[in-house]
């Protein structure tokens, strides 16, 4: 696909290819659950509630556009990741799909612990209260600042990704009189995504040490040899939005060779593998993600028989799901303001949002669904583009979705499965206000993340 440079942003016909939408559902009314966050359900008036609470209500409350997070799906999603990797393995949720402090507190009450990629987001973590034993800390180039506070912190795990990283590292650690505890992070060869996955030129990134050239065992080599870090384990992430487990079994094989190399070079077995995250969800009717015991099962198989024809003990495993466990969970909330109907090609449907509160259609050619909430219709469907307010061609929400022809202007319309990365990477383009997060479960809704203000704008701006 071409990403060709254009004043207003990339060309539709660049990013989006045509006709590769598929039919309308048979009724557009109808909320397909594997999309939509558990307790969404239609009301008797046709009005879609979660938690129990109207749109309608929420939209009066709360303003458009918004985020509705379902609290009890989410800490549902914790549970059932919990539950299926066991006592024996350690489930990190990854920050970077969406961070709050209210979602740190109930990270903790579900027993998960927490991976963060930065001092932000490290700091969100500690003011909420979490253990920092139950964090590991993530990221490419670290500062010297995020790791001293890492280490004074006490995370449970720092994941090493570069030579120099193992030496700040360890600098930091011994200055400060302690053994820190790492991982290192190595490039497996194997780059993931969605139903595919590829075997080649995947060195070509700047993450981790590579596998290959004996390079990460060089790592280990360093890595043992410096007293103020302790070496748990090796790491490795593969990818994002992955159905396929194959990517994982070649990943969770060359780890384990690995951890045989290190065994038979220093006579240690390192007592811990990490599979990172990248656990697909359904974005639309088409994707059928894997439930977290199919996920556990599978890797858990692979690990053990890998470690079985190496004759090593099996490690303790982690991973890290972030989008698999908020993605669901949320759907953003919009307003229709205009509708352009093209003659011959589709209908043009704004709403009050757009790519600052939803950046991954532009940036990743994502797809996503898109339903009238507000009300039911028996209109026939019309294929529109659901498009946002920035001043940019390519500022597109839903590439290709139905909605009902007789869609009118004060419709509610939401965007299902937009609890990860879509809050997280929201921006301020074109001084857009970022829209709230709010919590709806059991019949109560609360923001946990404020709307900005015009004043929060200023504020940054001196002026
Ligand atoms: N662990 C590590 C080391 C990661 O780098 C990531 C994601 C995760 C875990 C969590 O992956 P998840 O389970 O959420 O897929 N902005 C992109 C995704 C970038 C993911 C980066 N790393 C998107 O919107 O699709």
């Amino acid at each position: 696909m071409s990403r060709s440079a254009h004043p207003a942003g990339p060309r539709h016909a660049d990013v989006m290819t045509e006709g590769h939408y598929s039919a309308p559902a048979a009724d557009l009314n109808v909320l397909d659950e594997k999309v939509w966050a558990r307790t969404v359900t239609r009301d008797a008036d046709g009005a879609l509630t979660v938690g129990g609470i109207a749109v309608a209500r929420l939209a009066e409350e709360f303003g458009t556009p918004a985020y509705f997070l379902d609290e009890s799906d989410f800490r549902a999603r914790c549970r059932a990741w919990a539950d299926a990797f066991g006592p024996d393995a350690d489930v990190f949720y990854a920050g970077k799909a969406f961070l709050s402090r209210a979602v740190v507190r109930w990270l903790q009450e579900e027993g998960l612990n927490l991976d963060v990629c930065s001092g932000g987001e490290l700091t969100t973590a500690l003011d909420a209260g979490m253990p920092a034993e139950r964090i590991a800390f993530h990221g490419n180039n670290k500062t010297v600042a995020e790791i001293e506070r890492a280490v004074e912190a006490g995370v449970g795990r720092i994941v090493l990704d570069s030579f120099q990283e193992i030496v700040r590292v360890a600098h930091i650690a011994r200055s400060h009189g302690v053994r820190q505890r790492v991982q290192i992070r190595v490039t497996v060869g194997v780059e993931a995504h969605t139903h595919e996955f590829i075997a080649t030129a995947h060195e070509d990134q700047k993450f981790g040490i590579a596998l290959a050239d004996g390079q990460a065992a060089e790592a280990v080599r360093r890595t043992l040899a410096l007293d103020s870090l302790e070496l748990i384990g090796i790491h490795s992430h593969i990818g994002s939005q992955i159905f396929d487990m194959a990517g994982f079994e070649v990943s969770a094989r060359r780890v384990v060779q690995l951890l045989a190399e290190v065994r038979d070079e220093h006579g240690v077995e390192l007592p811990e593998i990490d599979l990172g995250g990248g656990l697909g969800i359904a974005y639309t009717s088409e994707d059928d993600p894997r439930e977290p015991h199919d996920i556990a099962k599978a890797l858990s198989d692979i690990v053990t028989r890998e470690c079985e024809s190496a004759k090593l003990r099996t490690p303790r495993i982690s991973v890290e799901p972030g989008r698999a466990i908020v993605g669901p969970t949320a759907f953003t909330l919009y307003e229709v303001g205009t509708i352009k109907p093209l003659e011959g090609l589709r209908t043009y449907v704004s709403v009050d949002g757009g790519m600052s509160d939803n950046i991954r259609t532009a940036l990743y050619d994502a797809e996503y669904s898109v339903a009238l909430v507000s009300r039911t219709s028996e209109a026939e469907p019309m294929l529109v583009r659901v498009v946002g307010k920035h001043c940019e061609s390519g500022d597109i929400v839903v590439k290709d979705a139905f909605l009902p022809a007789d869609l009118a202007p004060g419709d509610l319309i939401a965007v299902p499965a937009t609890g990860a990365y879509c809050r997280s990477m929201a921006s301020n383009y074109n001084h857009a206000l970022r829209p709230p997060v709010v919590a709806v479960r059991d019949g109560e809704a609360r923001v946990i993340v404020r709307r900005e203000t015009e004043e929060d704008l200023l504020r940054l701006d001196v002026g």
